[in-house]
């Protein structure tokens, strides 16, 4: 509905502009100049069009893309929702704004690449890169940063973005730095194998190694995406294993790195938490070490804090941190993390209740036992 409204607005706006126009003009005679200023006027039309062109396509975004990209000659133009370069062109995008940021690639920040030149001007920022390679492949988009002091934050109406092939034949697959990816396969979402090609119009098939067969996709469940890769809508278990990717463009084919497709099978959700002492009844000045443990998803981070009798006297205590990812059967892993508190001579103040509180992104989980002198 809405932009529909705003259409109609603008229609409006446009409609009264045009009276408004027509009125002024009947209440004098022609002058020789005004010829040339009625082009003008022309000019402003075409762009209801384009917008409801726009709208039609693409509901998201109710603004223009403030990205140009700089042409031969000085030359400027909207860049297309996907551009396609040969690889070692040259390319400049600048955004209007005066304070403008941009993302692209994370390969390009994480060789710090000479190649890539990022600029503030006082009305728009520039971005420039040279000897582009297939692997610069990818998004790359802009917007206006608004700061009230310190307190920045992204302007959603004042953004545009392109996403750019660097086309080369050698290299079908877009390059990365590894020769080997695991993937996680959750339930609950979508997992991608992001083998992206950097020629648009490639042939691509997602293959299994063993037993060698190509995995057909269905457009529905498993779908590929060229600015993504092959992706698994609601992945099971039967997804698992090592999987690669074929590319054919008017020449050999070409083979992606392989990925391992690990299905994790434990519940989303807070820590599955569990603790365990060293004893329960102990000696004074004996060393008594408190052991808790989560086993959890492997891509999720655990975070722990601990509640002890010695707390507020402040007993030193150790606490270390770890964690590893454990294989359970084929294709499933999982991590487990653990923090262990290690209390040295133990005396009367250290007899009681030791709290383990487990924290992760989607909750936490309290566990606790005592510790008592015998
Ligand atoms: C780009 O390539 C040219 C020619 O090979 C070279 O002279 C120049 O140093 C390169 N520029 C960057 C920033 O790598």
């Amino acid at each position: 509905m809405r932009p529909w409204l705003w259409l109609s607005l603008l229609l409006l706006h446009e409609a009264l502009r045009h009276v408004g126009g027509e009125s002024a003009k009947g209440k004098r005679p022609k002058e020789p100049g005004e010829n040339k200023i009625k082009p003008v006027n022309k000019k402003v039309k075409p762009k209801i069009p384009k917008l409801k062109e726009k709208e039609s396509t693409d509901s998201s975004s109710k603004s223009q893309s403030i990205m140009t990209q700089v042409m031969d000659k000085g030359r400027f133009q909207k860049p297309a929702a996907t551009l396609s370069l040969s690889a070692g062109q040259n390319i400049e995008l600048r955004c209007k704004g005066n304070n403008i940021r941009w993302s692209y690639p994370s390969y390009l920040d994480t060789f710090k690449d000479s190649r890539l030149n990022i600029k503030q001007l006082d009305r728009y920022g520039q971005l420039i890169l040279v000897n582009s390679t297939a692997a610069d492949t990818g998004e790359y988009s802009c917007w206006l940063q608004l700061c009230h002091g310190d307190n920045c934050k992204k302007d959603e109406s004042k953004t545009g973005s392109t996403y750019i092939f660097f086309t080369d034949k050698g290299e079908l697959f877009v390059p990365t730095p590894n020769y080997f990816e695991i993937v996680y396969l959750h339930p609950d979402k979508p997992a991608v194998i992001p083998c992206r090609i950097t020629i648009p119009s490639a042939k691509v098939t997602l293959h299994r190694e063993f037993p060698a067969e190509e995995i057909k996709t269905d457009g529905t469940n498993t779908i590929y995406d060229m600015k993504k890769g092959f992706i698994y809508q609601h992945p099971t278990s039967d997804n698992k294993g090592v999987v690669y990717c074929r590319a054919e463009s008017q020449g050999a084919p070409q083979i992606s790195i392989k990925y391992q497709l690990l299905y994790v099978e434990v519940p989303t959700g807070p820590p599955s938490t569990t603790i365990m002492a060293s004893s329960s009844k102990v000696e004074g000045g004996d060393n008594v070490n408190i052991l808790c443990t989560v086993l959890g998803e492997p891509d999720i981070e655990v975070k722990f804090v601990w509640m002890y009798p010695g707390q507020e006297s402040e007993r030193p205590v150790t606490i270390q941190d770890s964690w590893r990812l454990i294989n359970r059967g084929i294709g499933h892993t999982t991590r487990i993390s653990r923090s262990v508190i290690v209390i040295e001579d133990f005396e009367t103040n250290d007899a009681g209740s030791y709290v383990c509180v487990a924290q992760n992104s989607r909750g936490q989980t309290t566990v606790a036992t005592s510790v008592e002198l015998a």
